[in-house]
């Protein structure tokens, strides 16, 4: 599982490691735009909550999760932006125990809040294929979308306007940041310095899953 604030660089960690290791990446981020895209009642109404900054209910992203972690899904799985909140982690542990699919892993990417400000004021994704670049850290050099062969179509997320990016900030401190302790006091709980480059972060990550 992948933990830390917004722009951490969960995203862009996860779409390497799920290659690498051939996981099942859960992005209930993801997962909550798609419904967006796709005009779906659960779209309509989370796109407000998602809108503002605010965490969409438990019951639905639970819900979203419980529906995807089976089968294979269930024995190799990487979560990313899920769990959210104490809630949220009590229902997984009750579903992952149902399973017989305990965690691995716990890893937590650690930014500074100035960068991340600027990691979420700089990023660009494509519509099609969902890759994430940044203006300054990642810029995009005109490749084929992953999709559709044609050149990315660019846009940038409505969530990462200052005024919402200010109150996810405000709402991982205050609910998801407990899940810090939740996890560590398990002994699960890994830190990552995500502050520094792209591949710098996925050596500690793939170190951290291999015990080092
Ligand atoms: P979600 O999509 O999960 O957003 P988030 O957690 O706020 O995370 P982000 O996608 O913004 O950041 P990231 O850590 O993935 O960073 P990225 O790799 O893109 O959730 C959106 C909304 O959905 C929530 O606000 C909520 O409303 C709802 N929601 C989702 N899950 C929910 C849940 N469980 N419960 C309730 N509601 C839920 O990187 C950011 C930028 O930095 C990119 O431009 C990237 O290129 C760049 N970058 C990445 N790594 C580096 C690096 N090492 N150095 C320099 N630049 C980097």
């Amino acid at each position: 599982m992948f933990l830390g604030p917004p722009g951490a660089g969960k995203g862009t960690q996860a779409e390497r490691l799920k290659a690498d290791l051939s996981l099942t990446h859960l992005a209930t981020g993801d997962l909550l735009r798609d419904e967006v895209k796709r005009g779906t009642p659960l779209g309509l109404e989370a796109k407000r909550a998602m809108d503002a900054g605010e965490l969409v209910p438990d019951a639905v992203v639970v819900g979203m999760i419980r529906e995807r972690l089976v089968g294979d899904a269930a024995s190799n799985y990487l979560l990313d932006g899920f769990p959210r909140t104490i809630g949220q982690a009590e229902s997984l542990d009750a579903m992952l125990e149902g399973l017989g699919a305990p965690l691995d892993h716990v890893l937590l990417l650690s930014v500074s809040q100035d960068e991340l400000l600027r990691r979420l004021g700089g990023r660009w994704l494509c519509r099609n294929c969902g890759k994430s670049y940044h203006e300054t850290f990642a810029p995009y050099g005109g490749e084929p979308c992953e999709a559709t062969g044609d050149p990315c179509d660019l846009y940038q997320r409505d969530d990462d306007r200052s005024d919402a990016v200010a109150n996810r900030l405000n709402v991982y401190a205050a609910q998801t940041a407990p899940l810090i302790d939740y996890y560590g006091s398990r002994g699960l709980l890994r830190e990552i310095d995500g502050e520094r480059g792209q591949d710098e972060v996925y050596g500690q990550i793939t170190s951290a899953i291999q015990g080092g």
